[in-house]
């Protein structure tokens, strides 16, 4: 299964509903929030109150990847606002477990964020516990930036990883995605696939989503989207988000 998240940070902020809307009518599958802190990275951007504003206006998950110093201190709010999955950064978190933990006990999806400097091997302990790995394909902080392809072994890593523990953790890929790299994410193993500016444009973004997953799911294995023998749910999450009730 590909999941297209695709990122508001690259639409017209005016025009957020509608930007949603086109998205998804191309096929985008969940909502990924990129929530900067100026801190943690050199950029500023939204916080619980634009989760909320999203939740009524789009059935989809929302996606919220924080790049913020002290995740902690906010995570109620992003659950309270409506967050179906939160995403903290490994380099933040000195007390990942209990992050990770703290995001669950909010029954919240919890997903753990590795930049390109950070290797794979630093998420081993608390790969049973999360329902996601975001490996980041670019150094967070701006969209529009050229993707990285050291983050294809790490994927590559994450799904060997997955299959010898005999886990079932999504692997997201974050950065640089658009219709020349796309392919490359998903033959290394990549299911959730943010993309912000390959998507996003005035009057195209419905046809850019499209097209976009069109390519994505031309490089997928054929056998994706059954389940695979060694998949087993993880304890404290469920499998899949679901989409809020109104
Ligand atoms: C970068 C963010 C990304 C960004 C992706 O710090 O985490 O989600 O929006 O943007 P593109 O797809 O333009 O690289
Ligand atoms: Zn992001």
């Amino acid at each position: 299964m590909i999941d297209l998240c695709f990122s508001i940070l690259a639409s017209d902020f005016a025009h957020l509903a509608d930007e949603v809307a086109a998205a998804t009518r191309g096929g985008g599958t969940i909502v990924h929030v990129d929530v900067m802190d100026g801190h943690f990275v050199p950029n500023i951007t939204f916080g619980p109150p634009m989760v909320k504003a999203l939740r009524p206006i789009t059935k989809l998950p929302l996606d919220c990847h924080l790049m913020i110093e002290n995740p902690d201190d906010f995570i109620p709010a992003f659950a309270q606002a409506g967050a179906d999955m939160i995403s903290v950064q490994q380099e933040v978190c000195p007390h990942l477990h209990r992050t990770l933990q703290h995001i669950a006990s909010l029954d919240v999806l919890p997903g753990v964020v590795i930049n390109p400097a950070t290797p794979v091997e630093t998420l081993i302990e608390v790969l049973p516990m999360v329902h996601h790995v975001l490996v980041m394909s670019v150094n967070p902080g701006f969209g529009g930036q050229q993707f990285l392809p050291l983050a294809l072994d790490k994927i590559v890593l994450l799904a060997e990883l997955r299959a010898a523990l005999g886990l079932n953790f999504r692997i997201e890929v974050d950065g640089g995605v658009d219709n020349d790299t796309v392919a490359s994410v998903v033959r290394a193993g990549a299911e959730m696939l943010v993309a912000g500016s390959a998507v996003f444009a005035p009057g195209r973004t419905e046809q850019n989503a499209r097209e976009l997953l069109r390519l994505a799911r031309a490089a997928a294995p054929k056998a994706a989207g059954k389940p695979s023998p060694q998949s087993r749910k993880p304890p404290s999450s469920r499998s899949r988000p679901k989409p809020r009730k109104k």
